[in-house]
């Protein structure tokens, strides 16, 4: 496993990131199972939420915690807050009295005593910087939370963020994979008078790059907003055959390549997996024992569909 510095105390954390989100029909023994298997092969950062099964899954991650007590202490546990699902509908909310109870409930449901890294989910448009800088202020000073992050926010959301708070911000979880590329086509056809020209990110990528801020894909291997995996799916059939073929000559499996394709961007990557099989665990880590060269990284991007100008 490769590892990048991470957090106020340039942490050692895995580049492979096991995300919690779909373990809500798993039991505790399922789940021990699956970190065990992230745990062996090096991974050590697990990333969750208050909204993933309304709570379910925290819950669940909270009893496989209570069950294993020197488990905590060799995670790097992340969560986030900010998504309201209530019964009418769902809302954004950063207001200082929703982050603290958020964290509250979950550390009730995690069953700890802290969260090594807490991000705000999805930008709240309402959100006010000093009022989340005083709830941040509050959680650190508690020892509730280590360190903050963002999640799906703009360079400028973070720049506006960044004007009020104490703490830097350590990492934005953004989508990014083969198959979802909107940060790198704009970037290729910067005043091109076509569709891939729009920047719709505000140059994510590039900013935490400059930064030193982590940057976190999540759904790594699917494509569109939950649409599916495109590994052997037969909308990617040029990709498909890419991955496979670098696979056999890399010798590990098309998993591995497309997660060293996002790990291959120059910034401070790790790349969020959702699977709920430990073999997959696995699988994945080998990502990080192979490096793609350039012209590997852009026969991937092609074969997913693009074009260069
Ligand atoms: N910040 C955000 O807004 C945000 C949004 C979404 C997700 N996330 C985070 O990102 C994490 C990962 O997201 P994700 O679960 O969408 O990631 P993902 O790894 O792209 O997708 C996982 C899903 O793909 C399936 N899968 C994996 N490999 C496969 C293969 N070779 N063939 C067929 N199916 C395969 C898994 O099934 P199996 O379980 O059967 O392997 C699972 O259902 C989440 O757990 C969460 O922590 C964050």
């Amino acid at each position: 496993m490769r590892y990048i510095e991470f957090g106020s105390d340039n942490r050692k954390a895995s580049e492979i990131i096991l995300g919690l989100m779909r373990i809500s029909k798993m039991t505790t023994a399922e789940v021990k199972n699956l970190i065990d298997a992230a745990l062996e092969v090096g991974i050590n950062f697990l990333d969750t939420a208050d909204i993933y099964a309304k709570g379910v899954c925290e819950e669940i991650l909270g009893d496989v915690l209570k069950e294993n007590p020197s488990l905590r202490d060799k995670v790097i546990l992340q969560t986030k807050c900010g998504i309201r699902i209530d019964d009418d509908f769902t809302w954004f909310d950063f207001s200082k009295e929703h982050i603290l109870n958020s964290v509250d409930g979950s550390l009730k449901r995690l069953k700890v005593n802290d969260i090594d890294c807490l991000l705000l989910h999805r930008p709240d448009a309402l959100m006010e910087p000093d009022e989340i800088a005083e709830a941040f202020t509050k959680l650190h000073e508690a020892g509730k939370v280590k360190d903050f992050g963002v999640s799906n926010m703009n360079p400028i959301m973070v720049e506006r963020l960044a004007t009020a708070l104490p703490f830097p911000i350590v990492t934005n979880q953004v989508q990014m994979s083969c198959a979802f590329t909107p940060m790198f086509n704009a970037g290729f056809n910067v005043n091109m008078e076509n569709d891939a020209a729009i920047m719709r990110d505000g140059g994510v990528l590039e900013y935490c790059q400059s930064n030193g801020i982590v940057i976190q894909a999540w759904s790594a291997l699917q494509y569109g907003y939950f649409e599916g995996v495109f590994l052997g799916s037969e909308k990617y059939p040029k990709l498909n055959a890419v991955l496979d073929r670098l696979a056999a000559e890399k010798g590990v499996t098309n998993t591995a390549i497309a997660l060293a394709w996002i790990l291959r961007y120059p910034g401070k990557m790790q790349a969020v997996i959702g699977t709920t099989k430990a073999s997959r665990v696995k699988e994945s880590a080998a990502a990080t024992e192979i490096e793609l060269s350039k012209k590997e990284w852009y026969e991937i991007y092609l074969s997913a569909g693009n074009i260069l100008p």
